[in-house]
C-alpha cells in the first residue's frame, strides 16, 4: 500500500512538472504574439530607447574613430580552453570535454563573426565529447529565424562530438526555431534534462528555458529527473538562476547572454552587462559555494557590431578529477 502511495506520489510529480513545462512554453508563445517577433528584420529594435542607445553609441564610436576597430575586435574569435578541477567525481569523467558556445548572434548583414568562428571550428581535429549551444542564435529580435540553421550546421560539421549537439534558447531567440534545430540534429532542452552515461559514470544535461525578459525558467523541471549520483551540469542562456541551481546540487553552470559587457572600459570593466547578477558572474570562469561556473563573452555582438575588451571566444571545456586515483 505504501509503495503505491509513492509511485501515485511520484506520478503526480511528473505530471506537475511536465504541465509547468507547457505553461512555460505557452506564455513564451504568448510573448513572441504580443512583441510581434515573427515579422520584421534584424535591425528593428524592441523599443525606442534601445533604438536611441544603439545609434548614439555608434555615432560616438564613430566620431572617436574608433568604429572599425570595435568591429575588427567582434571578428576575432579566441578559441579559450579551460579545466574544471573535482576531487570527488567517477574517474570516468575524467577528461570530458565539452565545446560550449553561446551568443552566437548571426546575422545575414555582418558575417565576419560567422566566418571566423567556422574556422576555428574547422580546426578542432580531436573529437570532443558534447556540444552545447547556450542561446541568442541571431542577431536582431524580429524576423523568422530558420536562417540560423544552414550557418550553424556548417559552422559545426567539421567538430565530431560523441553525444551530440544540445542547447538552449535565448532572448533574441523564437519558439519556432526549435523545431529547425531539431530537423537537423540539435536538440534544444526546454525546461528539461537529459542522461548521457559515459563509460560507466552519469552526467545530466539540464537546459532551462530563458530567464532575462520572458521568465521562463524553471530550474526544477530540468533537474527533478536526475540521477541522485549524476554528475549535474546546468546550461543556461543568461547567470539569472546560479543561486537557484545550486539549491538543487549543479556541479557545473554554463551560461553567457552578458558579452562580458561587450565594451568594457580598461580596468573599469564592462559599462553595462544586462544580466540580473553579480558582478563576479557576469563574465569568465567563477565559482558559487560548492558549484563551479563559466560564463562566456560569447561568440557574436548584438546592436552595434563592436567590442573592446570583451574578445569574443568558443570555449572548450575539460572535465578534471584530481587527485585522479581516490576513486
Ligand atoms: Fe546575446
Amino acid at each position: 500500500m505504501e509503495e503505491a502511495n509513492i509511485q501515485q506520489n511520484q506520478q503526480k510529480d511528473v505530471d506537475e512538472f511536465e504541465l509547468k513545462r507547457k505553461e512555460l512554453w505557452e506564455k513564451r508563445i504568448l510573448l513572441e504574439k504580443k512583441f510581434n517577433l515573427y515579422e520584421g528584420d534584424e535591425f528593428q529594435k524592441i523599443n525606442g530607447f534601445e533604438y536611441l542607445r544603439t545609434k548614439t553609441i555608434a555615432v560616438l564610436l564613430r566620431c572617436l574613430g574608433l568604429y572599425k576597430k570595435g568591429q575588427f575586435n567582434a571578428s576575432k574569435i579566441n578559441l579559450r580552453k579551460i579545466k574544471f578541477v573535482y576531487p570527488d567525481i567517477p574517474k570516468e569523467l575524467h577528461g570530458f570535454k565539452i565545446l560550449f558556445v553561446a551568443d552566437l548572434h548571426l546575422s545575414q548583414t555582418y558575417l565576419s563573426w560567422f566566418i571566423s568562428g567556422a574556422s576555428i571550428l574547422q580546426q578542432i581535429k580531436t573529437p570532443v565529447d558534447l556540444i552545447l549551444l547556450g542561446g541568442d542564435y541571431r542577431f536582431g529580435y524580429f524576423g523568422p529565424e530558420d536562417f540560423v540553421i544552414p550557418m550553424i550546421k556548417e559552422m559545426f560539421e567539421p567538430v565530431e562530438s560523441k553525444y551530440g549537439i544540445y542547447g538552449v534558447l535565448g532572448n533574441h531567440d523564437i519558439s519556432s526555431v526549435r523545431e529547425n534545430f531539431e530537423e537537423v540534429g540539435i536538440h534544444i532542452l526546454v525546461n528539461e534534462g537529459i542522461e548521457i552515461n559515459h563509460n560507466g559514470a552519469k552526467l545530466w544535461i539540464a537546459g532551462v528555458d530563458v530567464q532575462h525578459g520572458f521568465e521562463c525558467a524553471d530550474v526544477a523541471s530540468s533537474i527533478v529527473h536526475a540521477p541522485k549520483d549524476a554528475f549535474k551540469i546546468m546550461l543556461s542562456h543568461s547567470p539569472e538562476l546560479i543561486e537557484e541551481s545550486l539549491l538543487w546540487g549543479v556541479q557545473l553552470y554554463l551560461c553567457g547572454h552578458t558579452h562580458g559587457g561587450q565594451i568594457a572600459l580598461p580596468l573599469l570593466g564592462p559599462l553595462y552587462v544586462n544580466a540580473h547578477c553579480k558582478r563576479k558572474f557576469a563574465s569568465g570562469k567563477w565559482e558559487y559555494r560548492e558549484m563551479k561556473g563559466y560564463t562566456t563573452t560569447g561568440l557574436g555582438t548584438t546592436d552595434v557590431p563592436v567590442r573592446f575588451n570583451a574578445e569574443p571566444e568558443i570555449v572548450m571545456i575539460d572535465i578534471v578529477k584530481i587527485p585522479y586515483d581516490l576513486k
